[in-house]
């Protein structure tokens, strides 16, 4: 799988789920999902884009595992963060049972994130 071209695909499908629920809130005017929102676009979209151009300019980063562990850290970690933000905003679950998943999904975007830190910082040189 090409890193760069997954990330900016699926980045591009939680745009669409996270203007989905924009326009719900602006319709219905209920603000309550406004942080489920912002997360969908930015930790969805906007970061999984600068992830996935970042690797296309660098392609030289997407060479050691590395690369593959920041992407399924992300991906498996925002999704399932998502998801319980999304059960918990709508009324479906306490907040109390979001522990202890919600934070290891919370931690493994971290650390996915320190990974790509760390391969930026040794293979970034043009
Ligand atoms: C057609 C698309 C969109 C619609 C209809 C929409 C609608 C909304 C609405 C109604 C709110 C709640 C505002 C409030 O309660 O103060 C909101 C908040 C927010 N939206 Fe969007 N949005 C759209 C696209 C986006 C995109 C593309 C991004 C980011 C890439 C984004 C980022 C945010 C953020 C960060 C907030 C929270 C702002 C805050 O809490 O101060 N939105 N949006
Ligand atoms: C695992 C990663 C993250 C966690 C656990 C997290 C957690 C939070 C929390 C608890 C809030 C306060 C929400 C509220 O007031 O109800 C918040 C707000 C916000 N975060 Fe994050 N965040 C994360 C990643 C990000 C990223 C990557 C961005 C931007 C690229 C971001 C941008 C924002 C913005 C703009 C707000 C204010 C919007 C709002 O509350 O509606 N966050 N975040």
């Amino acid at each position: 799988m090409n890193i760069s071209r997954g990330f900016m695909i699926i980045g591009s499908l939680y745009l669409l789920v996270g203007i989905l629920f924009g326009m719900y809130m602006g319709g219905s005017g209920d603000h309550s999902l406004a942080p489920l929102h912002a997360h969908i676009n930015l930790l969805g979209f906007t970061l999984m884009m600068v992830f996935g151009l970042t690797y296309r300019q660098f392609p030289q980063m997407t060479k050691p595992i590395l690369a593959r562990l920041h992407f399924w850290l992300h991906q498996v970690g925002s999704l399932i963060l998502l998801i319980m933000l999304f059960m918990m905003f709508t009324g479906r679950i306490e907040q109390s049972a979001m522990n202890p998943i919600a934070p290891i999904a919370e931690l493994a975007i971290l650390v996915g994130s320190a990974i790509f830190a760390y391969n930026l910082f040794r293979n970034s040189k043009e």
